[in-house]
């Protein structure tokens, strides 16, 4: 049987934890050839041993424009076009108002703005007419949390560029929608939660506000993001697809 995505070419952007490690698994497996990064040497090596397949590791900060150009490089050493790009690395601290610094700002928007704004125009050029660009974003977009505001907003400007790409690029035909995470089990989370007790205390405390009764496993958003990736999607166009268990829709 034919996969999914047979003889595609994939980019995936923060591609060696959490979300991005677990949906570069997902393309890989449906055939994809996938290009994977991160800022970190050894985790990036690891993810490349355990995604297998045909997957290309390219070390990099995508808040760097020097090193987006280096992923656009690698790719295009071994292909001529992209088909996907999962524009998916990024993260966030808490800091309440009162208490935000320069360097917060900066960090949060540089990773999680400039890095998927870059991410996605240097891949233009290889991008083949009727390609999908699938952002993350979070359900933090539409909803407040304590002492997390300069993350909300850099994930409310990531579901606005959906809405606006789409347009930008409605000649080429080429498909932009946002996935909106809630709460996901990733080394990313636990670290933002404290880890240990800590995030396991809040874990369980913010699950029990989810009509789902649980928080996300990253395969479930992995699931979503290939959905949007692939033809089944072929009408749905500068959505955001939220992966919550239902957080942001009571
Ligand atoms: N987990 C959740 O509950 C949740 C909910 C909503 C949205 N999200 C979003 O989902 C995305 C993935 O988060 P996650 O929870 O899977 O986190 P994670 O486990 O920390 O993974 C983040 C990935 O992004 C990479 N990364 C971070 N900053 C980068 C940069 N500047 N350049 C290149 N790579 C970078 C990390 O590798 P290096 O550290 O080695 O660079 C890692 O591969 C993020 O955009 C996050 O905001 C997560």
């Amino acid at each position: 049987m034919s996969k999914t995505f047979e003889n595609k070419v994939v980019v995936v952007t923060g591609g060696t934890s959490g979300i991005g490690l677990a949906t570069a698994k997902a393309f890989s497996n449906e055939g994809a050839s996938v290009f994977i990064t991160g800022r970190r040497k050894d985790a990036l090596d690891a993810a490349v041993k355990e995604i297998g397949g045909r997957v290309t590791g390219v070390q990099g900060d995508m808040a760097k424009l020097v090193d987006i150009d280096r992923l656009y490089d690698a790719v295009q050493q071994k292909h001529s076009q992209i088909d996907v790009v999962f524009a998916n690395a990024g993260g966030g601290e808490f800091a309440p108002l009162g208490a935000i610094t320069e360097e917060h700002y900066e960090k949060t928007f540089d990773t999680n703005v400039k890095g998927v704004l870059f991410t996605v125009q240097k891949a233009l050029p290889l991008l083949r007419d009727g390609a999908s660009i699938v952002l993350t974003s979070s359900t933090t977009s539409i909803s407040g949390t304590p002492a997390l505001s300069v993350y909300s907003a850099t994930k409310a400007a990531v579901r606005n560029f959906a809405r606006n790409w789409i347009l930008d690029l409605k000649d080429r035909h080429i498909r932009v929608n946002a996935v909106s995470p809630g709460v996901t089990e990733t080394a990313g989370l636990n670290e933002l939660f404290g880890n240990g007790d800590s995030a396991e205390n809040t874990k369980n405390y913010l699950a029990g506000l989810i009509p789902a009764g649980r928080i996300g496993q990253p395969e479930e958003i992995a699931k979503a993001v290939l959905f949007l990736a692939s033809d089944q999607a072929s009408f749905i166009n500068g959505v955001e697809l939220f992966v919550d268990g239902g957080q942001v829709q009571i």
